[in-house]
């Protein structure tokens, strides 16, 4: 029998009733379920700790876009015992979140770390599953369940003679602990929910940021706050409700999806209801509207509304066009794409240090050792590389 905690002297074969890859919110949501029903479960999972994405993804300003309190797991004994102290939670507090899953679940003991599977078969005869890790170890069960997330194998796009650059190169996905970016040149490409939180921090941070991008996001207020302990005290008579809301809704939300139109009532009746679901932060405003994805109209109405909040924030030119391009140039429809949420976004793209190239016009022909040689022979210098690129999702993990 093996032993758990992360460590086994020597891979030896386990035979459990489950058996569960990975050790994110859907790992540790399984296996709470299938204890209880008195089934002998065992994790294996390839990190070496718990959290899935929230161990895996540590880069500056890395935090949830869905709020307390309902990005958390349904499970009475661990939220009655915890407090979390934004509306956003960010990483660390995330990590601290799932160490208390494992203390209240006492999950170690039935877990494996640093065991990457890579084989998986089954064998009808004796109706079990044999499955193994790239360690060594074997393990065998009658079920098997697959909590492998969708954002687990990270994307590096292949760009022209990367392998020349002799600065440093992070993807935001394996982001080494207590890295900084002060004083540095950094180049960021992406402009995804990701870098919309890495440029948060590095804006502020590092000399010079230069973001290289093909689209912009339209990123929404997330209007952030600090929670006390006496607001997650009085919530929790509250959480079977939303808990119970979210799972009939439409995507995990405890609130309804609206069916108004975009298009109904006076000018200054939308106005007046979009700015209504702006101030109330996160996504709302994205999902306030029946009709956006199907009516252009609709979209048109949202865009220009979205376009005109944005752009009140940043100076005229080169980086607000790129950011918030008016209702004419829009790159694509509202909410095909989905809206980040930001804090102080477009006032960190607008600072003097901050520059934005547009990847669509400027063509990047090769990294060179000390940075990046475009088409028309210009040339851009920098220290650190950071891959904000996303991930190979769904078919990835
Ligand atoms: C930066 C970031 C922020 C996010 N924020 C939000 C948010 O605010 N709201 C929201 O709803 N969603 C968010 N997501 C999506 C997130 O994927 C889910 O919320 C959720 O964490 C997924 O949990 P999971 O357990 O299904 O998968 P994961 O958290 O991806 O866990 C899967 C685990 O499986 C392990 N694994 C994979 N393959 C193997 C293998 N072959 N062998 C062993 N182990 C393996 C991985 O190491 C990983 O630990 C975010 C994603 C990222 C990247
Ligand atoms: N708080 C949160 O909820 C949160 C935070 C971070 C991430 N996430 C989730 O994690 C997932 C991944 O997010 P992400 O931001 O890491 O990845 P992403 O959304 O896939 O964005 C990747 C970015 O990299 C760009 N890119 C990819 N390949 C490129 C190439 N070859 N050349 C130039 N640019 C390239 C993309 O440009 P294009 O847009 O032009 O393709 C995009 O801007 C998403 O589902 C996201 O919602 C959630």
């Amino acid at each position: 029998m093996a032993t758990t905690n992360g460590t086994i002297p020597s891979p030896a074969p386990t035979d459990v009733d489950v058996l569960i890859i990975g050790a994110g919110f859907s790992g540790i949501s399984t296996i709470y379920r299938t204890r209880k029903l008195g089934l002998k479960s065992l994790i294996l999972e390839s990190g070496s700790d718990f959290g899935g994405v929230w161990y895996h993804n540590r880069y500056p300003g890395a935090r949830v876009d869905s709020e307390w309190p309902y990005y958390q797991l349904n499970i009475p004994e661990v939220y009655r015992t915890f407090s979390f102290s934004e509306r956003f939670p960010g990483h660390a507090e995330l990590r601290k979140y799932m160490a208390h899953l494992d203390k209240t679940l006492d999950l170690k003991k039935d877990t494996i770390f640093n065991a990457h599977v890579n084989d998986c078969s089954w064998d009808e005869k004796s109706g079990r599953w044999t499955v193994k890790t790239k360690q060594g170890h074997v393990a065998t069960a009658k079920y098997l369940v697959l909590c492998t997330g969708l954002l687990h194998r990270r994307h590096y796009p292949e760009f022209p003679g990367l392998e020349n650059f002799k600065g440093e190169i992070h993807h935001s996905g394996f982001w080494p602990e207590e890295k900084s970016t002060k004083g540095k040149k950094v180049a960021l490409i992406g402009a995804g929910a990701t870098a919309v939180q890495i440029t948060q921090e590095v804006a502020k941070d590092a000399d010079e940021l230069t973001i290289f991008m093909r689209r912009p996001s339209y990123c929404l207020p997330m209007m952030q706050r600090k929670l006390n302990e006496l607001e997650n005290r009085g919530f929790q008579a509250y959480y079977e409700t939303l808990f119970r809301e979210g799972r009939k809704s439409f995507a995990g939300f405890p609130s309804p999806m609206a069916g108004r139109s975009a298009l109904q009532g006076t000018a200054e009746e939308r106005e007046a209801l979009m700015n209504d679901l702006w101030t109330r932060g996160g996504f709302q405003f994205m999902t306030g509207f029946g009709d956006i994805t199907v009516n252009k109209d609709a979209n048109k109405v949202v865009y220009e509304f979205w376009q005109k909040k944005i752009a009140e924030r940043m100076r005229p030119g080169k980086k607000r066009d790129l950011m918030a391009p008016p209702v004419d140039k829009m790159p694509y429809f509202f909410g095909t794409k989905r809206c980040p949420l930001e804090q102080d976004y477009y006032e960190c793209v607008d600072q003097d240090n901050v520059d934005v190239v547009n990847m669509n016009e400027q063509k990047i022909k090769t990294f060179v050792d000390e940075g990046i040689v475009f088409e028309d022979g210009t040339e851009k210098k920098f220290d650190m590389l950071i891959l904000a690129t996303g991930f190979d999702s769904f078919s990835g993990s």
